[in-house]
């Protein structure tokens, strides 16, 4: 079965700062999706510890809000019919030691924590996420 749905995309700021985004965007357009809505900001570590609450108990949890709040991000609202899996399997797995052939953390992402990319992972989270960078 197929519906369309949304999802946010975030590109990190190991991407960010290598001038990556335009290409990273091109990528998901190529591959049909739609961007929506989109900005290019900085986040607060707070506003990071927000975002990632669901991982404030692991162990790489203080490390990574402190990381994706320490330069500029890109937040995308991506529109594609079933946009959430279609974009985990275009970022590749977490490490992008990991990450399989054509997709963008195995082309761009440099290590477990700097895997260049963000999607949400089921349709209650993209809602959630969405709305936390997107509530107008
Ligand atoms: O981003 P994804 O959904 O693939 O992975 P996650 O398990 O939800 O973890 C969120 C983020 O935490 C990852 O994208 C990594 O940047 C980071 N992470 C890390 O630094 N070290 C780990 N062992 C696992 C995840
Ligand atoms: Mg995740």
């Amino acid at each position: 079965m197929s519906s369309l749905e949304q999802t946010l995309s975030i590109i990190k700021p190991d991407a960010v700062e290598r001038n990556l985004d335009n290409e990273i965007k091109d990528i998901f357009k190529n591959k049909g999706f739609k961007i929506v809505k989109e900005k290019k900001i900085q986040i607060t570590k707070l506003e990071a510890e927000q975002f990632y609450k669901v991982h404030e108990t692991k162990p790489f949890y203080v490390d990574l809000c402190a990381y994706l709040s320490s330069g500029p991000i890109v937040v995308m609202i991506l529109e594609k019919e079933n946009a959430i899996i279609a974009n985990r399997e275009l970022m590749g797995a977490t490490n992008p030691k990991d990450a399989i052939e054509g997709t963008i953390r195995k082309k761009f992402g440099l290590s477990i924590d700097k895997n260049s990319v963000h999607g949400s992972d089921s349709i209650d989270n993209a809602k959630i996420e969405i709305n936390f960078f997107f509530k107008d």
